[in-house]
């Protein structure tokens, strides 16, 4: 599967590097070719022998060799790659790669990368925390740079948080993921919603919802990182991008959201609207605090505009339309009745029966249904991976010319 691409492995100075060579092996097998470049204190922790031995090439460390006198290019290293990951990336590496700091060949090769650079830190759980590694980690992440988060589990200090470097395995899922659908969706504007809306009361009470907007966050990432340009609708959430190629408009109301996803839609290929959009705001919302010597309020309410309805209206031949249904019972029937009502080519649908699916989970179980009545059924993924499902059914209706 990666024949023929050519990939540069840093590895730094934590007890993680012991993974590498596992990871090399896997790289290798897939018929990838491998350079490796290990810092000083990585030496301490694998052997360039090992790493020279399974790469197939010299493990590099130093920008000069004194014996002879020659000199490693690390510009011609860092052109060559098609991909280069640090891994493990520790603390300090990571503040030298958001600051510039090229003090080792790793370093100077990395700034002189032209390729995806992919970052898989690992460390004790407070420094993975400490404000310092996160703002550093935002920065890589605002370079344009992949994270390959670290796992839960237990830390060599004996400690158990995050802080593990990502099984060998599961980094070869990536790498061979990034190749396979790198570009896939290249050139497609795609516009996406993401979390509640809150419906104002009074100034100081809203009527809401549990979504976290974790789902639609972790379709626009999917979307970006195959190269898609991705507008991202979001109501209030805690959540951020800084990804390059998200541009993020911020709403509160199911009105706002209506009028600047409507503004937005004419422009785009495709639409995720997977935001858990309020169906009724009050009708009439004070301007006052509603104070309690008033009595019991009856708050009364009227109905949103359905954006996804409209949106369903307005599409075009050339446009994908993709909505989302949270049920309770019925699942399928209903998730179809609104596919058809709503003019959509996909519905994703996730039912609140479902143990760890939908609101506040981390993780999601969904089934996606097309317009020719196709379905997909997934097991309990994370909503990262079921980001992942979703675009692989989509770019493979584009593929086969069924969803325009
Ligand atoms: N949706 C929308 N505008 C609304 C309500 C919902 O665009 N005012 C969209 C949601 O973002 C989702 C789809 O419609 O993609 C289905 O939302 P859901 O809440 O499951 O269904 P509703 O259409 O609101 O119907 P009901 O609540 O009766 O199930």
């Amino acid at each position: 599967m990666l024949s023929g691409k050519k990939i540069l492995i840093g590895i730094t100075g934590s007890i993680a590097a012991y993974k590498i060579p596992f990871l090399i092996r896997l790289l290798v097998k897939e018929g990838a070719e491998v350079q490796v470049l290990l810092t000083e204190n990585a030496r301490d922790f694998v052997t360039p022998l090992t790493i020279s031995t399974l790469s197939k090439h010299p493990a590099l460390t130093y920008p000069f060799n004194s014996a002879d006198g020659s000199w490693t290019n690390h510009v011609e290293l860092g052109n060559w790659a098609d991909l280069m990951l640090i891994a493990p990336a520790t603390a300090a590496t990571l503040s030298k790669m958001a600051n510039g700091l090229a003090d080792n060949l790793l370093m100077a090769t990395y700034l002189s990368a032209k390729c995806p650079v992919f970052f898989a830190p690992a460390m004790d759980l407070d420094m993975y925390n400490h404000p310092s590694t996160k703002k550093n980690i935002e920065q890589l992440k605002a370079f344009g740079h992949r994270l390959i988060e670290p796992q839960v589990g237990e830390l060599a200090s004996g400690l158990t948080g995050a802080g593990r470097l990502e099984e060998p395995e599961n980094i070869l899922k990536i790498i061979n993921a990034f190749f396979l659908h790198n570009n896939e969706l290249t050139g497609k504007q795609i516009l996406v919603t993401a979390g509640p809306t809150y419906e104002p009361i009074d100034p100081v009470r809203f009527i809401g919802n549990h979504s976290s907007g974790l789902m639609g966050f972790s379709i626009a990432e999917e979307c970006a990182n195959r190269g898609a340009t991705v507008t991202l609708i979001s109501g209030p959430t805690h959540l951020k991008s800084d990804n390059k190629a998200i541009r993020c408009i911020d709403v509160i109301s199911a009105n706002e959201m209506y009028e600047q996803t409507i503004k937005e839609f004419a422009h785009v290929d495709i639409v995720f609207m997977s935001a858990a959009v309020a169906d009724f705001t009050p009708s009439h919302p004070s301007d006052k605090k509603i104070k309690k010597e008033s009595g019991t309020p009856v708050i009364k309410l009227k109905p949103t505009k359905d954006i996804l309805l409209e949106l369903g209206k307005l599409k075009q031949k050339n446009q994908i339309l993709i909505g989302f249904a949270l049920e309770t019972d019925n699942e399928i029937e209903n998730a179809k009745t609104k596919l058809n009502t709503k003019n959509l080519d996909l519905i994703v649908l996730n039912s609140l029966k479902d143990e760890g699916a939908g609101f506040g989970y981390p993780t999601n179980k969904v089934t996606l249904i097309n317009n020719s009545g196709k379905k997909w059924e997934y097991g309990l993924k994370t909503k990262k991976e079921v980001a992942s499902d979703i675009l692989d059914v989509v770019t493979t209706m584009i593929k086969k010319g069924q969803a325009f």
